[in-house]
């Protein structure tokens, strides 16, 4: 590992290891062990192609080998999942993308990104895409429906997909917070044409950053992985020519690196315990916890396929929730509610959106001449989300808490419920 061995060495990996936060004695011993090695053949090469031991290649098959995907496509981000999709899914000028009101924002973003616009919809009780909603939305331009599944609670996927072959829509799940879930037993991410994951620091299983496209389709992977690496770089035959119409187009570089898909590949064998202790948990909490009246569990579309680490509550008024988000027996959604703070999960705050900003002054893609009748909003138009989301509490849960810790949260927030 010395470093005048190969370019990535002990130095790198010292630095590495400092993301650890090791101790300096810890860290010494290291550094005085690796330094006895030499390397091999490929270490340290963290581009994904040339390299017989890519941790990207063998994360993606681990990846569609767990979740049940034919293909799996590392990226480098969440959004970049999503617009890959949406671009391979041939999505563009003047389509509309069918979103809920209740996302983050990069849900609605990527839709921007890719060229299309944006059009947001209700969601329901359940936190999700509102299926009527859907059906009141769709035009002759919709091309797609965007579930996302929120606080890794499933959408109603049986529904959405019914709703998409009718008016043969294209169904991108934004499957960002759901890593892990299910809807009647099939992994989120693999109802649609296309699934999304994040890997952000935040997400049920991370790689500082990072993401994956899951599809089915051969060709909608060829066109993923076409974009996502700028125009086709990478095929089987890399200079060849095109071998079908559609396959070499410019795209981006959103590939991502061996040092992501190394933490991510270590994530995904975790992804189970995490997922069954979160439930586990979760249900622990539901079972104990004793609701007064005025309040109910939400009523999720899957309640044996959530990702459990949150559990949310239904309020029957607005000033109830308020009132036990201040006084700490749940949280919220960061202060909307309570303190009327801005936040990028509502479509209410959405103001690149409300007020149509672009980056450029031209003002694409809404002022696009293939836009035919651009839906406005403003911050009321979603009055049914925004009451859901005021009435609505989340408790957090994680995998590391113990069942002894979980009953004594439990017998808290039921004392501190009846308190509000
Ligand atoms: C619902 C949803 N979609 C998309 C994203 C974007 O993911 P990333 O941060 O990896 O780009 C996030 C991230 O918070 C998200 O919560």
């Amino acid at each position: 590992m010395g470093n005048q061995m190969c370019k990535y060495g002990l130095d790198e990996l010292m630095e590495v290891i400092d993301v650890f936060n090791v101790s300096e004695k810890s860290a010494a011993k290291i550094r005085a062990i690796l330094t006895e090695e030499t390397p091999e053949p490929n270490a340290g090469n963290f581009f994904r192609y040339y390299n017989p031991r890519s941790k990207t290649v063998e994360f993606e098959k681990q990846f569609a080998a767990h979740t049940g995907c034919k293909y799996a496509l590392a990226v480098n981000s969440g959004t970049s999942a999503l617009i890959s999709a949406l671009v391979a899914a041939g999505i563009g000028p003047g389509d509309e993308v069918i979103v809920p009101a209740y996302t983050f924002f990069a849900s609605v973003s990527a839709v921007v990104v890719a060229k299309a616009v944006p059009v947001i919809v209700d969601i329901d009780e359940s936190l999700t895409l509102s299926p009527e909603a859907i059906e009141k939305a769709v035009t002759p331009r919709t091309k797609a429906i965007l579930p996302v599944h929120m606080l890794g609670l499933p959408s109603r996927m049986d529904s959405i997909t019914e709703i998409a072959k009718k008016h043969k829509l294209a169904v991108i799940e934004d499957t960002a917070q759901a890593c892990g879930g299910t809807y009647r037993g099939r992994y989120l991410g693999t109802w649609g044409d296309f699934g999304c994951i994040s890997l952000d620091a935040y997400k049920v299983i991370g790689s500082g950053e990072g993401g994956v496209v899951m599809t089915n389709d051969e060709w909608l992977y060829t066109r993923a992985q076409s974009y996502h690496d700028t125009a086709a770089c990478w095929r089987p035959d890399r200079y060849g020519r095109e071998r079908k119409e559609g396959e070499l187009f410019c795209g981006e570089n959103y590939r991502m690196s061996e040092l992501e898909a190394a933490v991510a590949l270590a994530q995904l064998r975790k992804l189970d315990w995490i997922i069954s202790t979160c439930r586990r948990n979760a249900r622990i909490l539901k079972d104990n916890i004793q609701l007064p009246a005025g309040v109910k569990w939400t009523e999720v579309c899957d309640p044996d396929g959530i990702c459990g680490y949150t559990l949310p509550l239904l309020f029957e008024d607005k000033e109830f929730s308020i009132r036990a988000q201040n006084a700490g027996v749940v949280g919220g959604n960061a202060g909307d509610a309570t303190r009327g703070v801005r936040n990028w999960h509502m479509a209410w705050h959405w103001e690149h959106i409300i007020g149509l900003k672009s980056a450029t002054k031209e003002g694409c893609p809404f002022t696009c001449p293939h836009v035919k009748e651009l839906k406005r909003y403003t911050a009321d138009s979603w009055p049914v989300t925004k009451d859901i989301i005021h009435r609505t509490g989340v408790i957090g849960v994680s995998q590391f808490d113990t069942e002894e810790a979980m009953l004594n949260a439990a017998k808290r927030i039921t004392e501190g419920l009846a308190k509000c």
